[in-house]
């Protein structure tokens, strides 16, 4: 018997670029240097030339972007930070690493991100940033968020984890607001071979501060401004995301044909499946689907072991243990609820076949 389609396959995209990853990987280890070296700043200027923008600072993680964007931006104790209820736990986790409060803001039904429609009620006295969150790779409505942006004098932050290489109105997502955050997880559109984040800025000061934060407060060596942190990105990865990078625009673009292939085979069934919003590029970091008896499908689903299928997420974060202190009750966010309990993520990555992809759609179906 086959084994179940996975949710991805790093394997292949490796085989592809063997030769040239070990090589460089290789070098890294030759040269000894292993921790801010060159290879991080041709990886930043790198990013920062396919952004479009003047400054790229590599870090340890996307949580940590986020974490030292924050920072960076001046949020402190007591603020407030308005951000999405339906991404995974970093984006938050930032905010409250600083003593300042998530205030989440109900989705839009049909992107999955922060509804622009009610970001505006949630501002108070105490606001000071709204991170946008471009979840599975749909960039979020950043006209509507620069606006209310702009009159309440906020920072915006975009979680871009996902979102590598998505564009909004001709513009790439991170390029938008004031600072724009990644994540280089393996997983992720731009992954590396270990954790890994970058923190894109067109302001000088900001990415000043960044690179003194990543580095212990310090801009020459065993000075230090302020306490900082030990978050670098090291040398071997970002040899490996400097090769990757080169392939992006044909990862997304296989990913956009395998959302395209779903949908046909999906068509007629019920299923309602990822929108692409006008004017924007989606990348599909994950191809989602949304169904009214997801656990018992995705129950079926396991048991028939022809794919693989995730839940993300099945709990919104204003209703998770971590955030029960905020008080918020079930019901608060009514659509980032729904949504919890309709979202299948189905297998997506750049090399899945057709054939893999008739077979998921088959069983989805069969399974419903
Ligand atoms: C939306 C979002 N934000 C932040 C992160 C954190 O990134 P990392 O895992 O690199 O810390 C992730 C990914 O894991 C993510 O999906």
């Amino acid at each position: 018997m086959t084994s179940p389609v996975p949710m991805v396959d790093l394997k292949i995209q490796f085989e592809a670029i063997r030769q040239e990853v070990t090589s460089a990987v290789l070098d890294v280890m030759e040269s000894t240097h292993f921790i801010l070296g060159p290879r991080v700043k041709g990886l930043e200027e790198a990013i920062a030339s396919y952004h479009g923008v003047k400054y790229a600072v590599a870090v340890a993680s996307g949580t940590d972007a986020l974490h030292l964007a924050l920072l960076a931006a001046g949020i402190k104790r007591g603020d407030e930070v308005i951000t999405s209820p339906f991404t995974f736990i970093a984006t938050a986790e930032a905010i409250s690493y600083l003593g300042a409060v998530p205030v989440f803001v109900d989705i839009d039904p049909q992107s999955l991100n922060l509804d622009v429609k009610k970001i505006a009620a949630a501002v108070t006295s105490k606001t000071k940033a709204i991170i946008p969150v471009h979840l599975f790779g749909q960039p979020a409505d950043m006209d509507e968020i620069m606006e209310i942006a702009k009159h309440g004098k906020l920072h915006v932050i975009e979680d871009c984890a996902q979102s590598f290489g998505a564009e909004y109105h001709g513009r790439k997502t991170g390029t938008i607001g004031e600072l724009g955050c990644f994540s280089f997880f393996p997983s992720k559109n731009l992954g590396g071979y270990g954790d890994g984040g970058m923190v894109i800025t067109d302001d000088r000061n900001l990415a000043d501060h960044l690179l003194s934060l990543r580095n212990h407060g310090s801009h020459v060596r065993y000075y230090h401004d302020e306490i900082g942190f030990n978050s670098r990105l090291d040398e071997i990865q970002a040899a490996v995301l400097h090769i990757k990078l080169k392939h992006i625009g044909e990862y997304n673009d296989k990913r956009r044909r395998n959302a395209k292939r779903y949908n046909a085979c999906f068509t007629g069934s019920g299923i309602r499946t990822p929108s692409e919003l006008r004017g924007t590029m989606h990348v599909f970091h994950q191809y989602t689907i949304r169904i009214n008896n997801r656990d018992a499908v995705k129950k079926r689903l396991d048991d028939g072991k022809v794919t693989s299928s995730m839940i993300y997420y099945p709990v919104p974060l204003h209703l998770q243990a971590a955030y029960r202190d905020l008080g918020m009750i079930q019901g608060s966010l009514p659509v980032a609820e729904q949504v919890s309990h309709e979202v299948l993520s189905l297998p997506m990555y750049p090399e899945l076949s057709e054939t893999q992809i008739n077979r998921v759609a088959d069983a989805v179906k069969q399974a419903l």
